[in-house]
């Protein structure tokens, strides 16, 4: 049985102030709870507050990005070493408004999901096709080649990764992919996976859905065979909506 790993993508929302306001919520929100793997993942900026809030809590830090050099003349970017100091333990890559707006590539979320993998960091790598690619008939080419690509020459290290499938359209939209064209998907991930691994790796790897995952829709996302968690956008930035999405998880 693979565990559920729920995570919260904060995108670049709150201050480091009010980052500690909600993880303070979302702590009380969830005590007592066992059995499921939670992550938060707020700004860079947030991230030293964010990890003193946590200390000693189950709950683990997730930064939005990683940068593959250990240090250097990289304006702008933050590398692995840095991450970790601050009790990081998990780095989201390759998210699709990196791919927009921000020119990520197969290439370049192999490169850093190779640095996180190095640095002890659990890469969350998200794959997804848009609306245009679903409509004419690439969906399955897009999906297989960001996981081939992406996950390019890890070699053991394959089994740390977790993998978020969000389809683009369904990103801060509300419109949610129903659970059988999520599962579908993540069958085919889950195929992909297991052409490029050996033994039981495939079997035993995360995989979540993100796009509008709700406390009203999470159950039956959840309750899907190869739906392993949710990356969660606006719904994680309020205490009791993600607190209800982790408790659908168990
Ligand atoms: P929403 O849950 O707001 O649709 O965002 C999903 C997402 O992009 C998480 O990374």
């Amino acid at each position: 049985m693979r565990t559920k790993i729920i995570a919260g993508n904060w995108k670049m929302n709150k201050t480091a102030a009010e980052a500690v306001v909600l993880i303070d919520e979302i702590k009380s929100a969830l005590d007592g709870v066992t059995g499921v793997d939670v992550v938060v993942c707020p700004p860079a900026t947030d991230l030293k507050d964010a990890g003193a809030a946590l200390k000693e809590s189950f709950i683990s830090l997730g930064s939005q990005n990683v940068h593959w050099a250990e240090s250097g003349a990289f304006t702008g970017e933050i590398s692995a070493t840095m991450l970790c100091e601050l009790g990081v333990g998990y780095a989201i890559i390759g998210h699709s408004e990196r791919r927009q707006y921000f020119g990520e590539s197969n290439e370049s979320v192999n490169k850093r999901t190779q640095a996180a993998l190095k640095a002890g960091l659990i890469p969350i790598v998200c794959v997804g096709e848009t609306l245009e690619e679903r409509d004419s008939g690439q969906m399955e080419q897009v999906v297989t080649s960001q996981v081939v690509e992406g996950l390019a020459d890890l070699g053991d290290d394959l089994s740390r990764v977790v993998i978020a499938y969000e389809p683009v359209w369904a990103i801060g939209t509300g419109r949610t992919a129903t659970p059988a064209q999520a599962q579908e998907v993540h069958a085919l991930i889950r195929r992909t996976l297991a052409g490029i691994s050996s033994g039981n790796v495939a079997n035993a790897i995360q995989i979540q859905y993100g796009g509008s995952m709700k406390p009203d829709n999470a159950a039956e996302l959840l309750a899907q065979p190869d739906i392993d968690g949710g990356l969660i956008g606006g719904a994680a930035l309020v205490a009791d909506s993600f607190a209800a999405i982790v408790k659908a998880a168990l």
